[in-house]
């Protein structure tokens, strides 16, 4: 193998740019050009690619551009991404396998969430492309990897929001309810809920009704300002997957509570602030592990699998003990029970908060 691309796709996370820079440099060392595909899979259909390595000198020994050996720091992905409509019809398909043809590329690198996953199954299984996934996604909503890349950045981002909102909140007294990003999942609202001693969480996976929801709200902030108590914070941490809007959430309970005296409700959506900026070490860390391992299973001639950070599973082991290959269709189908609930992990997760429930709102 001499040439491969990569690419990044669906919503940006931080750490992007630092596995883009992990499979450049351990395909160059390995001597194997890197083509850079601008926007994710629109891009590969489009053919829109850059070089992301050079030969050194007049030698065949290839290293990454420089702004490769720069990017590491930098939030968002220097490739740029894409929910790409296109490349989820057979014909995007074939045009992007026609695509890596015209630039000699033998293998790619698809970098990106749940949905790009299923993007780089179906290019390997149609073509004779090997594909490789490597999991990116603040959401932690993909199978089979304990994180992907993202998800602590964006963890303490949201614990650094949520110290700041506290401050502003004892001084006055108040409930804050805190929306974070998730999709349909509550792992961010739950990791940032134990990380922050917040009062609650609102977690989609609980499957409570709107009156539930209200309830457990007003109570937490009716008990957690009862006259006999001493707090002067009510932290309540939202999933975005929580369908009941925020401004809502915060009148209903702050008319709820207006009896008591001094206590006001406050609502915060975090939002695409918690995408952004520059990846954490463990991100970084992770990103340059995946990236070694992707590319050395390509060069292995592996394809339709996914790179995971995974000690319990399967899997294939890899020179990486953390990291194991998984098969795409696995990754897919594990992914798909993240998202009805039905995964293990999801119910370890419910479990666990049920046996924090007291603690939550102690
Ligand atoms: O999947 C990442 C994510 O940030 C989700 O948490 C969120 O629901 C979604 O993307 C937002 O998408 P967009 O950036 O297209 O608004």
């Amino acid at each position: 193998m001499s040439s491969i691309a990569v690419l990044t796709s669906g919503g940006d996370a931080p750490g992007l740019n630092a596995a883009i820079r992990s499979v450049t440099k351990v395909a160059s060392a390995r001597g194997v050009s890197v083509w850079g595909v601008r926007n994710g899979y629109d891009g590969l259909i489009d053919g829109d690619m850059r070089p992301l390595t050079r030969h050194i000198g007049k030698t065949d020994r290839l290293s990454p551009i420089q702004e490769v050996e720069s990017m590491g720091s930098l939030g968002g992905t220097s490739l740029g991404s894409s929910r790409s409509v296109r490349f989820r019809g057979e014909e995007g398909r074939i045009e992007a396998t026609r695509r890596l043809g015209e630039y000699s590329c033998e293998g790619l690198v698809v970098i990106g969430g749940n949905g790009s996953m299923e993007g780089a199954h179906a290019l390997a299984t149609e073509s004779d492309i090997p594909v490789i996934g490597i999991p990116s996604s603040i959401d932690n909503d993909i199978g089979l990897t304990r994180e992907a890349i993202g998800v602590d950045s964006a963890l303490n981002t949201i614990v650094d929001a949520c110290d700041r909102i506290s401050d502003t909140a004892r001084s006055h007294h108040r409930a804050f309810i805190i929306e974070v990003m998730g999709r349909d999942s509550g792992y961010l609202a739950m990791a940032a809920a134990v990380a922050t001693a917040a009062d609650a969480v609102l977690l989609p996976e609980h499957g409570r009704s709107r009156q539930e929801t209200m309830s457990s709200i007003i109570e937490v902030i009716r008990s957690s300002f009862a006259a006999t108590r001493e707090k002067n914070r009510v932290l309540i941490l939202k999933a975005e997957g929580v369908k009941i809007p925020t401004e809502e959430m915060v009148e209903e309970a702050g008319a709820a509570v207006s009896n008591l005296r001094n206590v006001e409700v406050r609502g915060t959506v975090l939002g695409h602030i918690v995408r952004g900026g520059s990846a954490s070490f463990r991100d970084r860390l992770l990103a340059g592990r995946f990236g070694l391992v992707a590319v050395d299973a390509l060069l292995d001639g592996r394809t339709d699998m996914m790179v995971g950070w995974n000690l319990t599973a399967d899997g294939l082991p890899t020179s990486d003990s953390w990291i194991r290959l998984f098969g795409l269709q696995e990754v897919i189908e594990e992914t798909e029970k993240l998202r009805n609930g039905t995964s293990d992990v999801i119910l370890d997760r419910l479990q666990r908060m049920e046996d924090i429930q007291g603690v939550l709102s102690l």
